[in-house]
């Protein structure tokens, strides 16, 4: 097996960073195609914790090459910050390469991102504010600035000057804002574009001459599949395609390319910002788990929504990204919990539904069944075989498999790379 895709089955935050960690040490490389700065994971080696936004996090391993690929919206700043931060700890970032295609997210994005947030007052999406969604609307209006630009300062000049003109306009006419002065964003771009320029490349060439040659390429999803632009929640989603598909596009590798996809869910579901959640827990149980299971953003540091798990949504994970597993992350955060509650199918006017609503105004307004559980006493974190688990996580595990319809193939029971339990063999 080849090039293997994970990706988030469910709106993020599942612990898609320690799965591509514990994955990352047979790789040989590793690609982020989609999303920015907003993602963030947190990788514990060693006792040591590593908190990275736009760096694939298999960096962390000597012989692992990194890239961050076209589909990526870049913040120069963030990324030199992270690279300075991994060089002070000792790591070699020699191995990383930079998508010449990859768009900038420039100041003007950020500020942009807040004052539309600020603008939609109670509608508001509940986004990052790190600039995203309006760097990918300028590269779909074919007005963005990408990171092969910043190489080029004359040309950078004259498309710098064009958008900036139009940016200003919508920043003091449309909201009164300040606008940007276009000497001091071309200067500070230009010193980026120098910095980052040792490891600007053709990165789909890199990752399909790797395919070819045999190596074993891991693309690392951001974000989950319920904040795909185009099959997540929408308009509660974010501006990229955190699906499967999107690895392809986001890497310029073929589809037949890929081998095989595997989906990332927690034993319960969260999420950040807003939108429709149905097994959400607005209780003392749901406040309770997210205190176990630390859910706040590694971002944004917001605390999480956290709810039941939706095999529903898992079945539509399932289908929309071609899983052929799900790795079960942080069944031991549900230590000692008597009971545990599955969604298997969803309440609507009267109605079950068995699949994923269609529309938007539907999964507003589901209500979900559940499957009720028996939960398990004691403490899971030192198990590292599924036959030693307690019966009841075991059951819980089974039954998973069985209403989303794909095996579990890894089960994380704690932070560290040595909390995993490997079922399959993915690479
Ligand atoms: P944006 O990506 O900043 O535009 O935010 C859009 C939506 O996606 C908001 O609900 C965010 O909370 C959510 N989001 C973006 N990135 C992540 C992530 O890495 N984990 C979880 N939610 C995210």
């Amino acid at each position: 097996m080849s090039a293997l895709v994970v990706v988030g089955a469910q709106w993020g935050d599942e612990g898609k960073g320690k799965v591509i960690d514990f994955l990352s040490q047979q790789a040989d490389v590793v690609v982020r195609h989609q999303g920015g700065n907003n993602a963030g994971h947190t990788v514990v080696v060693n006792d040591q914790e590593f908190k990275l936004h736009l760096v694939p996090s298999g960096i962390l391993y000597p012989n692992t090459w990194c890239v961050i690929a076209n589909g990526v919206v870049i913040d120069p700043k963030v990324l030199l910050d992270e690279l300075a931060y991994l060089q002070d700890r000792g790591v070699d970032i020699g191995r990383l390469r930079i998508s010449s295609k990859a768009h900038v997210v420039m100041p003007y994005h950020a500020r942009l991102d807040a004052l539309n947030e600020e603008r939609r007052g109670q509608q508001k999406i509940g986004t990052t504010l790190r600039g995203i969604g309006p760097a990918y609307m300028d590269k779909a209006a074919r007005v963005g600035l990408r990171i092969g630009d910043l190489l080029h300062p004359e040309e950078f000049r004259d498309r710098l000057g064009d958008v900036l003109e139009e940016k200003n306009h919508v920043l003091t006419r449309a909201y009164g804002a300040q606008p940007f002065s276009f000497d001091q964003l071309y200067r500070t771009f230009v010193d980026y574009g120098s910095s980052l320029r040792p490891y600007v490349a053709d990165t789909s060439l890199l990752i399909n001459q790797a395919i070819d040659r045999g190596d074993k390429v891991l693309f690392e999803g951001a974000q989950g599949t319920m904040l795909d632009i185009d099959h997540g929640t929408y308009p509660f989603v974010t501006s990229s395609h955190p699906s499967s598909g999107g690895a392809a596009i986001g890497a310029g590798v073929g589809p037949t390319k890929i081998d095989r996809v595997v989906g990332v869910a927690k034993a319960y579901a969260t999420r950040v910002g807003d939108g429709p959640f149905p097994t959400e827990l607005q209780d003392a149980l749901g406040e309770e788990i997210r205190e176990r299971g630390h859910e706040y953003g590694t971002t944004t540091g917001r605390p999480r929504r956290v709810g039941w798990l939706d095999a529903v949504v898992l079945r539509y994970a399932v289908r929309i990204n071609g899983l052929s597993g799900l790795a079960l992350t942080r069944l031991d955060v549900l230590d000692g919990l008597d009971t545990l509650k599955i969604a298997t199918a969803y309440r609507y006017q009267g109605h079950t539904l068995k699949e994923f609503p269609d529309t938007a105004w539907e999964f507003r307004d589901v209500e979900p069944l559940y499957e009720t559980l028996a939960g398990w006493d004691s403490s899971i974190g030192s198990t590292r075989r599924r036959e030693e688990l307690p019966r009841q996580a075991q059951q819980y595990i089974e039954r998973i498999e069985s209403v989303v319809g794909v095996p579990v193939v890894l089960v994380s029971v704690g932070r560290e790379r040595s909390h995993t339990i490997p079922l399959d063999d993915l690479f």
